[in-house]
């Protein structure tokens, strides 16, 4: 009777250790979950403010499915602090890889250095921060100015023969983001070469529709006369695009209007000529990010800066890629 209590016993306390080992995770670098085997990437989202986010969110979940990566993703409902506690959360879950879309550029640092200091390597995707370079292993994601220049060099050509000024408003992303600041930096430094072409009201929408929408409605009572607008990505535009019908007056031939993006929705509206260019932004971002994630997890290194190609589309180019569009 004793014997058999002492090996069940002795089973027991095997038991336990062979456990916490294969939980532990701590400095491995691909132990994963519960020793699942496989690499915990933590990533959090800006939130599901666009189509673009949502292109994106489906792309970063079909593709750790495919390179069977354990994915923990959380939504931070475009609030900064929402992420940081989410990546705090992954810090202490002791994640192999942290990667997130920074809803603004300023305010990290305390929270990379804390990832820093657990040696968990983090991917920045999509938007920028502006911390020292040295507290992440990489950023993938598009060149944001260069989209506003792309905007810019359409306008110079559009509005190239005009004699008199050229009212532009402006319908900005989310207040102190990447992109916001920078398509406006890319787009406005371009324009300036024609005095013509004038930006008489910038406002952000905060890349939502609805937001769009409204700020449009205040812009066209303030503004009788409007002769572009540039909105920073499609949903704000066709949040626009209703407040200028519900006006009496026609997209794209009474106002003319850009954008950034190329989404499903945006690219359809720029197809039946009520936006006038488009330049792209991918949100295919998701299976490069797996291959990121398997290399920062193996300890291999990273290049700081991966550029994500684009290109920029009239209505007729448009109308020919419409359907085989993925997102
Ligand atoms: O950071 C990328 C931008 O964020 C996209 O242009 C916009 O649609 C999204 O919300």
């Amino acid at each position: 009777m004793l014997k058999k209590l002492s090996a069940a016993l002795a089973a027991g306390l095997l038991a336990s250790v062979l456990a916490a080992c294969g939980g532990g995770g701590e400095d491995t670098a691909s132990g994963g979950e519960a020793g699942s085997g496989k690499i915990v990437l933590g990533f959090s989202q800006v939130g599901s403010e666009s189509g673009w986010r949502a292109a994106n969110t489906k792309s970063v979940k079909d593709s750790a499915a495919t390179a069977g990566i354990d994915l923990k993703f959380s939504d931070a409902q475009q609030k900064q602090e929402n992420q940081i506690a989410s990546i705090r959360s992954y810090i202490q879950q002791k994640v192999d890889v942290i990667a997130f879309s920074p809803v603004v550029v300023t305010g990290w640092d305390a929270v990379l250095k804390e990832a820093q200091a657990a040696k968990i390597p983090v991917i920045l995707t999509d938007r920028a921060v502006d911390s020292d370079a040295s507290l992440y292993a990489t950023f993938i994601g598009s060149d944001f100015v260069k989209e506003g220049e792309e905007v810019g060099k359409w306008a110079l050509e559009e509005f190239k023969s005009a004699t008199g000024p050229v009212n532009i408003v402006q319908l900005e992303g989310t207040v102190g983001s990447a992109p916001a600041i920078d398509r406006k930096k890319g787009f406005e430094a371009t324009i300036a070469s024609n005095p013509n072409l004038k930006v008489i009201a910038s406002q952000s929408g905060d890349f939502t529709r609805a937001k769009g929408k409204e700020v449009m409605q205040a812009l066209l009572q303030a503004n009788p006369k409007i002769d572009l607008l540039f909105a920073h990505n499609d949903d704000m535009g066709l949040g626009a695009i209703e407040a200028i019908k519900a006006a009496g007056l026609k997209p794209g031939t009474d106002i003319k209007i850009a954008t950034i993006d190329a989404v499903k929705d945006g690219m359809t509206a720029l197809a039946a000529n009520e936006i006038n260019f488009i330049a792209e932004c991918s949100p295919l971002l998701g299976e490069q990010l797996m291959e990121l994630t398997k290399k920062a997890a193996a300890g291999e290194p990273l290049e700081k800066r991966i550029v994500t190609k684009e290109t920029t589309f009239t209505p007729q180019q448009a109308a020919e890629v419409l359907s085989t569009r993925q997102y």
